[in-house]
């Protein structure tokens, strides 16, 4: 059956040839057998109206007369190799010099036929030359899937997940168990830099489709008017800037995991087709009426309120429902201070590491000093900061000059991560996170609160903080 289908010549990847001769009674000729053999086919009786006709056309074969007036046939190859690089050129030549041929196959062309011919040959110089196409075309879709699939190698380098909250360990033990379900849609929420595709990498690793690809998509990255064959795929001329035949993002991820990055901007009307191709299990490319069979995992992130936009009529409810069987909510890093400390020793590894440097020792200020700022990128901006951190240091020791953040409370007022103002609740919060923080160690802690290791056993008594862990 594969193989049947992968030879079979479908209307999708008609061949189009242009025959460029200066004799109309050949060109027309030529024209008549191999329409009828299933081709497209144009014609040019000049070397200026060929140029046009290469121009304005989607040629894949041109037959080209050796002798023409105005222009040398060689000359005219090496202009069509310049200029139109994936045309194949197959020569005709009335002389059947062989100087003229190996020249010809010295600048490219892939065919020769000799003058008087019969249609069959040229018909036969054809077939060769389309399947000589068609293993190109496929090979450059193995050549899309492999640069895929190597950007996944390198951002695997970066799979780590590191934390040592509740919440992150939460999102982590939700992940392996989405990832052993190979079928199961999972939907990945939090604010931007939080983690959300590092997540989906995790997921995707840690399942049985790891072999296959993991094709990140984000929408809004994508003109509205590509959207559709981006994901599709098209067939040749299917629109006019449709070069060639080519596969989608389905068919990219076919047996891997489509990975829809901020899904809250996909436009209204795709989101219908997305949730038709997700249920059916099949695709047709844009222009084509072939059914294509996907399977496809699909994790979704976004850092917007899908609630609120399905209120609002701009995300649909149904596709909602088919994408969220899992929902993953990654909580902001102001909400997990205790992943602070962890994070920033990682991130200074990593870096040391990139950057072929030994790793810089960290003053316990640092983390006191980030502990207090809200934040609002995130892990990306830590990550950030750290990176500067290690460009502008030069004694090998990080400090907290080295981390250069504004704590300012009233620009970071919304943005706190402080779900109330009443003062016990988040004295409770602090005490908890630079306990964790400091591995329970008392006098460590109340250093970094600022107050007297008396002072904090006084209030985790007062407020009931439960100890893990005593020194
Ligand atoms: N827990 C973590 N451990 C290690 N690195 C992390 C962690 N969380 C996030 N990162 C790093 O932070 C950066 C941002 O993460 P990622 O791109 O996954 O976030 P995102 O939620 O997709 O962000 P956005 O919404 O802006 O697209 C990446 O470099 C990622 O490697
Ligand atoms: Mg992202």
């Amino acid at each position: 059956m594969k193989s049947d289908d992968d030879n079979k010549i479908t209307m999708d990847d008609q061949i189009k040839i242009l025959i460029l001769d200066d004799e109309e009674r050949i060109t027309e000729k030529l024209k008549f057998h191999l329409e009828k053999s299933n081709y497209s086919v144009i014609t040019a009786n000049t070397p200026k109206a060929g140029f046009a006709a290469l121009d304005d056309n989607e040629v894949d074969i041109l037959l080209l007369d050796v002798i023409l007036p105005g222009m040398n046939g060689l000359d005219i190859l090496k202009k069509v190799k310049e200029k139109h690089p994936v045309v194949q050129v197959i020569m005709i030549s009335g002389f059947g010099d062989m100087d003229m041929v190996i020249q010809a196959m010295r600048n490219g062309a892939v065919d020769f036929i000799r003058k008087p011919f019969q249609v069959m040959d040229i018909q036969l110089a054809i077939e060769r030359t389309s399947k000589l196409i068609r293993l190109q075309n496929k090979l450059q879709k193995v050549e899309n899937k492999q640069s895929l699939v190597s950007k996944e190698l390198e951002s695997f380098v970066e799979t780590e997940f590191v934390g040592k909250s509740e919440a992150i360990k939460q999102v982590l033990k939700i992940a392996i168990k989405a990832a052993k379900d190979k079928d199961v849609n999972v939907l990945i929420t939090g604010e931007n830099g939080t983690g959300k595709e590092i997540v989906a990498r995790i997921i995707h690793y840690a399942s049985e489709r790891n072999d296959k690809g993991f094709a990140p998509v984000n929408s809004s990255a994508i003109p509205e008017s590509l959207l559709e064959s981006e994901f599709f795929g098209h067939v040749k001329g299917a629109f006019t800037d449709a070069k060639g035949e080519r596969s989608g993002y389905f068919e990219l991820a076919h047996e891997g995991t489509l990975f829809l990055d901020e899904i809250g901007d996909m436009p209204f009307a795709l989101q219908a087709k997305l949730l038709r191709a997700l249920e059916d299990g099949k695709i047709k490319r844009v222009g084509g009426n072939r059914e294509i069979p996907v399977d496809v995992r699909v994790i979704s992130a976004t850092n917007r309120d899908i609630t609120t936009m399905i209120e609002k009529n701009e995300f649909r409810i149904d596709l909602f429902h088919r994408i969220n069987t899992i929902i993953i909510d990654i909580p902001p890093l102001r909400k997990r201070p205790e992943d602070i400390k962890p994070l920033v020793k990682h991130f200074v590894e990593m870096f040391a590491n990139k950057k072929k440097r030994a790793v810089p020792e960290i003053d316990k200020n640092v983390y006191t000093k980030l502990m207090k700022y809200a934040f609002p990128g995130n892990v990306r901006e830590l990550r950030n900061l750290v990176e500067r951190a290690m460009i502008l240091t030069d004694n090998g020791i990080l400090s907290e000059e080295d981390f250069p953040v504004t704590i300012d409370m009233k620009s970071s007022g919304g943005n706190t991560g402080i779900d109330s103002f009443n003062l016990d609740d988040n004295e409770i919060q602090i005490i908890i996170a630079a306990l964790k923080n400091a591995g329970y160690n008392q006098t460590v802690a109340a250093g970094m609160l600022g107050i007297s290791r008396d002072a904090l056993k006084r209030k985790i008594k007062k407020f009931g903080i439960e100890i893990k862990k005593e020194i």
